[in-house]
């Protein structure tokens, strides 16, 4: 079945990356709006009987970035494609997973529900906050992950000395996995959010002093997460020259600035995300278009994508 490959307005360096990496191009397509801001999605080329990748990560601005997503599905829908996969390569609202309080909305799962309603037939997603998410879809999900590519990179510029650091217990898992790949030791550290802003390190559990931390965490958003582990950090003793890996870098609010307040030697991340042009930080970013193209034209002919999940 020929494969077309669309991207939205979120991110259309990668979508075309993946496209090229397939040996082709973009799908075209138009996104206008109306005066009064409503959303028109209009594909610009026959879809019939196709086999439809929509790359579009729902990074800021999230809803618009998810409404496009559906749109560009819906249009496809009903131009005829027969199969249509939507690759979210970071998905907004993964972190609205339960209900902290009561009387709140569970976005992801609602968003979830609304990829379906929009006739998606197969979601590629890569480092989800967290693998319960994978129930909140009642489509296929194939889950990537980027963190043995992440693992490569780094695996020659860091030494014996070396400390794997989750930054909270979310990320423990996370931790284990590059713990694994890069034969090193933990440390954990407690964590409690204050707002979406604000988190305080409460205590380091693991020894830290004279170590080099390598924090690994799924996403880095505000930057409080970090700046709060590498302080705490710093207090127990361990060396300055930290790294951070993370596989989103959403750098929202004033992230940069707070991160580059602190001794970071290198940030490594992905492009699952576009980043703001240029960034006053030792960051190196990783692309993820060899891996969806790989994904992408596996499924395309019905093979088997296992050797490329790595989350259990
Ligand atoms: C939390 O559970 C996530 O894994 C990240 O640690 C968090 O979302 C990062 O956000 P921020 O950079 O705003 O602290």
């Amino acid at each position: 079945m020929d494969c077309i490959v669309f991207g939205g307005s979120a991110h259309p360096a990668l979508a075309g990356a993946i496209a090229e990496a397939l040996g082709g191009r973009l799908g075209r397509l138009t996104l206008t709006r109306f005066p009064d801001t409503e959303l028109h999605v209009e594909i610009q080329e026959t879809v019939r009987g196709g086999d439809v990748y929509i790359v579009q990560p729902t990074g800021p601005p999230v809803d618009q970035h998810v409404m496009e997503l559906l749109f560009i599905a819906d249009a496809c829908r009903r131009a005829g494609a027969v199969r249509m996969t939507a690759v979210v390569p970071y998905f907004g609202y993964a972190r609205q997973d339960r209900r902290a309080n009561g009387r709140e909305a569970i976005g992801a799962r609602l968003v979830a529900d609304l990829f379906a309603a929009a006739g998606f037939d197969c979601l590629i997603a890569v480092d989800l906050h967290s693998s319960a998410l994978e129930g909140f879809f009642g489509l296929p999900l194939e889950h990537l992950s980027a963190t043995a590519l992440l693992a490569n990179v780094i695996e020659g510029v860091i030494g014996r000395d070396g400390i794997i650091v989750a930054p909270d217990l979310g990320a423990v898992k996370l931790a284990e996995r590059y713990s694994d790949l890069l034969h090193l030791p933990i440390a954990i550290i407690h964590k409690t959010r204050l707002s979406g802003e604000a988190v305080r390190a409460r205590a380091v559990v693991g020894e830290v002093r004279g170590r080099v931390p390598i924090i690994v965490d799924d996403m880095i958003s505000t930057g409080a997460t970090i700046e709060a582990a590498s302080r705490a950090l710093l207090d127990g003793g361990a060396a300055a020259d930290m790294t951070v890996i993370a596989t989103h870098a959403l750098l929202v609010g004033n992230a940069i600035e707070r991160l580059a307040a602190l001794t970071l030697k290198k940030i490594l991340v992905t492009d699952s995300l576009a980043l703001p042009g240029r960034v006053a930080l030792p960051i190196q970013v990783v692309g993820l278009a060899p891996m969806l193209a790989e994904a992408i034209s596996r499924l395309n002919v019905g093979e088997s994508l296992s050797d490329m999940i790595s989350h259990r």
